[in-house]
C-alpha cells in the first residue's frame, strides 16, 4: 500500500489479531502507539521483533480507565485509533459474562469518551483525517442454516452468546457517536481468524498442539458447526485498506470465503502434523477426535459476504485456507518457548474448567 503513513493509537495490541496488526503496521512505516491492559490474552512476547524499534511505543494500560486513556490521547497525539482490546473468546463468555461488559462495553464507551473529547479539539484538518476503526465480529448477525444467504452489513443483529451481545453493545455505541457527534468512525466485522499468535484456547491452536502431543480432541457437538476462516494477515491488511480508504459512518464485512464445518478443519490439522511431525507411538491423528458435549447456544453456522469491502475499497484475501493451515501449524510446531511460555497455571486451570468434565463423559 503506498498510502500517507500515520499515527496509530492502537488498543489490545499485544493479543492475537492486535500484534499481528502492529507488525504489519510498523513494518509498512506507519508509528504505533500500542495499549493493551496485557491481560491472560495479552502478551509482549508477541511484539519481540519490534521490541527496540522506536516506531513502536508500548503503553500498559486499561480501555476502562478515562484518566489514563485521556493522557495517552493527550501525549501521543493520533491521527487514528485501532480497536482492538476486548475479551475474545465465546466459552469464557459462558463461564463469566461480566468480564465481557466491562472491557467490551465499558471499555469502548470510555475509550470514545476520550476520542471524542480529543478528536473535538483538533484543528480543523486534523480533525477531518482522524478515524477511530472499531474491530468487531461476524457473530453479531447471530447463526445460519445451511442453505441462508451470508451476513451483509445490512443483516439485523442477532447475537445469541454473551461476548457476541456484547460486541453488539459495542457496535451500537461506536454507531451511536457518528450519528449524534460526528466522530468518524467505521466498525469492521469479520469472520474467524486463525495463524501466528493466536491463544491456544481457540479451536485451531488448541487442536494443533494437542495432536502434536497426542492428547484427545475435543470436538464440541457433531463436529459440523460452520465458520468462514481467514488468515490473520490478510485481517490485517483489510483493516489497513479500510483506515487508508473507508468512509466515517460505514462498516465494512471481512471474511475469507472459507467456509468449513469443525470436522473438517481438526481433520486438516491432523493430517499436516502426521505429515510435519510424525510419531509411531500416537498413530494416525484422526484416531485423537472425540466428541464432547456442545457449547450451549452453539451458532450453527458463520459465512460472509465481502463484496462490499471489494466493490468499493479493492481488499480481497490473498492466503487460501490450504496455505494458511500450511504456515499456522508450522508456526506452533517452531514456536515451543512460545506455546511454553503461554501455558501458565492460569492456562493449565482454563484447560480443566471447560474440559474436564467434557471429556469425563
Ligand atoms: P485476544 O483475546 O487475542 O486479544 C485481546 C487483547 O486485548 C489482549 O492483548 C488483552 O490483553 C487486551 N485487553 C483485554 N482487556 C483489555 C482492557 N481492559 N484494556 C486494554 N487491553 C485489554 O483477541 P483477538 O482474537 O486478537 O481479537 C481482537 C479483536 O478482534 C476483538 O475485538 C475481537 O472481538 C475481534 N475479532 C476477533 C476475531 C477472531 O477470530 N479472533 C474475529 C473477528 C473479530
Ligand atoms: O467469528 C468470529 C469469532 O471467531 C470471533 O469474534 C471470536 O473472538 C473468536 O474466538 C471466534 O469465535 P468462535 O467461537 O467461532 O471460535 P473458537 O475457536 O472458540 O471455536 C471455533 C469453532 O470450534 C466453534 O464452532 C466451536 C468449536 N470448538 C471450539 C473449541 C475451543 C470445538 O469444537 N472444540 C473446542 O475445543
Amino acid at each position: 500500500m503506498t498510502d500517507r503513513k500515520q499515527r496509530i493509537l492502537v488498543t489490545g495490541g499485544a493479543g492475537f489479531i492486535g500484534s499481528n496488526f502492529v507488525l504489519q503496521a510498523v513494518a509498512a512505516g506507519d508509528a504505533v502507539i500500542n495499549v493493551d491492559l496485557l491481560t491472560y490474552a495479552g502478551n509482549r512476547a508477541n511484539l519481540g521483533a519490534i521490541e527496540d524499534n522506536p516506531a513502536h511505543v508500548f503503553v500498559q494500560g486499561d480501555i476502562c480507565d478515562p484518566e489514563s486513556m485521556g493522557r495517552v490521547f493527550r501525549e501521543h497525539r493520533p491521527d487514528a485509533v485501532v480497536h482492538f482490546a476486548a475479551e475474545s473468546h465465546v466459552d469464557r463468555s459462558i463461564l463469566d459474562p461480566g468480564a465481557f461488559i466491562r472491557t467490551n462495553v465499558q471499555g469502548t464507551y470510555t475509550l470514545l469518551e476520550q476520542a471524542k473529547g480529543y478528536w473535538s479539539r483538533l484543528a480543523e484538518e486534523e480533525r477531518r483525517g482522524f478515524r477511530f476503526l472499531h474491530v468487531s465480529t461476524d457473530e453479531v448477525y447471530g447463526s445460519l442454516g445451511p442453505e441462508d444467504a451470508a451476513f451483509s452489513e445490512t443483516t439485523p443483529y442477532a447475537p445469541n452468546s454473551p461476548y457476541a451481545a456484547s460486541k453488539a453493545a459495542s457496535d451500537h455505541l461506536v454507531r451511536a457517536y457518528f450519528h449524534t457527534y460526528g466522530l468518524p468512525v467505521i466498525t469492521t466485522n469479520c469472520s474467524n481468524n486463525y495463524g501466528p499468535f493466536q491463544f491456544p484456547e481457540k479451536l485451531i491452536p488448541l487442536m494443533v498442539l494437542n495432536a502434536l502431543e497426542g492428547k484427545r480432541l475435543p470436538v464440541y457437538g457433531d463436529g459440523q458447526n460452520v465458520r468462514d476462516w481467514l488468515y490473520v494477515g490478510d485481517h490485517c491488511s483489510a483493516i489497513r485498506t479500510v483506515l487508508q480508504r473507508g468512509l466515517p459512518g460505514e462498516t465494512y464485512n471481512v471474511g475469507g470465503n472459507s467456509e468449513k464445518a469443525n470436522l473438517e478443519v481438526v481433520h486438516a490439522i491432523c493430517d499436516l502434523v502426521d505429515g510435519l511431525r510424525p510419531d509411531a507411538r500416537i498413530g494416525e491423528r484422526r484416531r485423537l477426535i472425540e466428541f464432547v458435549p456442545d457449547r450451549p447456544g452453539h451458532d450453527r453456522r458463520y459465512a460472509i459476504d465481502a463484496r462490499k469491502i471489494a466493490r468499493e475499497l479493492g481488499w480481497r484475501p490473498s492466503i487460501t485456507f490450504e496455505e494458511g493451515m500450511r504456515r499456522t501449524v508450522t508456526w506452533y510446531l517452531e514456536n515451543s518457548e512460545w506455546v511454553e511460555n503461554v501455558r501458565t497455571g492460569a492456562y493449565r486451570e482454563w484447560i480443566r474448567q471447560n474440559y474436564e468434565a467434557r471429556l469425563a463423559q
